[in-house]
């Protein structure tokens, strides 16, 4: 069984839709072990522990970074988190945290990166007029939004979106991509040369 651990700042809606696709069976041998947040009042700690998993507040507020991250790491590892899933968690990590669990750290983020890293990805994609968007699942590095690329899910920009409904449809592809990219990596059959994410045959 491959222990998850995921991390919120937010709403959680990205956590809601791994862990539907785990009860659905399309994340095979794979379990929540943790919800942390950063936020203490983040929604989707509510419905972590609605849902009866474990729910962690660790208020990174007035903390600095590497000892906040640090008590992240020790909580990860009590729950024996194989794999770590960024889902809105607005937080740069530390070196110490990232080499932690090297190429075991996930991220989503709302844009085709390397196009609008940062914050309101998809207004800036908006308003920069693109006809194509979508959403990247990356391994995460100590650079925002920077690391290697899993996988991609691109969708047109409709004459009739305004930032809003754009967000909107961006969101429904975020909830197919991640899981689709977690079960990808936890089937470990995968190389990363330089930058580039290379799938194997399968057997
Ligand atoms: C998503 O758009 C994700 O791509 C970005 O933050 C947002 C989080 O939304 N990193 P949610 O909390 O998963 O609903």
């Amino acid at each position: 069984m491959h222990n998850l651990g995921i991390l919120i700042s937010g709403r959680g809606s990205n956590f809601l839709a791994i862990a539907g696709a785990i009860d659905a069976g399309t994340i095979p041998s794979a379990r929540i072990a943790v919800v942390v947040s950063n936020v203490p009042g983040a929604p989707g700690l509510d419905a972590a522990r609605q849902r009866g998993l474990p729910a962690v507040a660790l208020d990174s507020r007035g903390r600095k970074r590497a000892e906040h991250d640090a008590g992240v790491v020790d909580c990860l590892r009590q729950h024996h988190v194989e794999l770590v899933c960024l889902a809105g968690y607005m937080r740069l990590l530390s070196p110490d945290f990232v080499r932690a669990f090297p190429h075991r750290i996930l991220n989503i983020h709302p844009s085709l990166l390397p196009a609008f890293p940062g914050l309101d990805a998809q207004q800036q994609a908006f308003d920069y007029g693109v006809q194509v968007a979508g959403c990247t699942v990356h391994f995460v590095d100590e650079e925002l939004d920077h690391g290697v690329i899993v996988l991609q899910r691109a969708i047109p920009v409709l004459p009739t979106d305004d930032a809003r409904t754009l967000a909107s449809r961006i969101l429904n592809e975020e909830h197919q991509a991640y899981p689709e990219a977690i079960a990808r990596v936890l089937s470990g059959r995968f190389q990363v040369v330089g930058r580039r994410y290379m799938e194997s045959a399968r057997p």
